[in-house]
């Protein structure tokens, strides 16, 4: 067994799980947080998408001890309490998402996107996205969200 420890959305947990174990099995199987999705298992979809260390990654291809020690965000650090973040709330505004399997990976490797670039093109949101698979939309609309996040975020960050 390897005992593994992270500091997931702020909180340090711990685990002792088989060495194969994925970090996506670490978050959904011990910690119960369920947000990224298991897809294929193989890297191909990004439905398990997460934030580890500010780079977006497939949670199916890291094992939970490559994890260990690191900072890691799911979807469910993201809203505060009793607010979406503005990701989130732009998603919802622009009606971005239809059964919303793809949408905690989607909406992380946005978030990812827009801490390195506030302000990027359509172009650079559609290469965020390129890892990240969705069966129901035709994209627009999360283009469309990221961009008024983008927006939303900048306006809430300048002086
Ligand atoms: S489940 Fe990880 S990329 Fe598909
Ligand atoms: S909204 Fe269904 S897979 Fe993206």
């Amino acid at each position: 067994m390897a005992n593994v420890s992270i500091i997931v959305n702020g909180e340090t947990r711990a685990a002792s799980v088989p060495p194969e174990t994925t970090l996506l099995r670490l978050l959904r199987d011990n910690f119960n947080l369920t947000g990224a999705k298991l897809g294929c298992d193989v890297g191909d979809c990004g439905a398990c998408t997460v934030i580890v260390d500010g780079k977006p990654v497939n949670a199916c291809l890291m094992l939970a001890g490559q994890a260990d020690g690191r900072e890691v965000l799911t979807i469910e650090g993201l809203a505060s309490m009793d607010r979406l973040h503005p990701i989130q709330k732009a998603f919802e505004d622009h009606a971005s998402l239809q059964c919303g399997f793809c949408g905690p990976g989607v909406i992380l490797s946005a978030k990812a996107l827009l801490d390195e670039i506030p302000d990027p093109t359509a172009q650079q949101i559609r290469n965020a996205l390129a890892g990240n698979l969705c069966r129901c939309t035709g994209y627009t609309k999360m283009i469309e969200a990221i961009q008024e996040a983008a927006r939303n975020l900048r306006d809430k960050f300048s002086v």
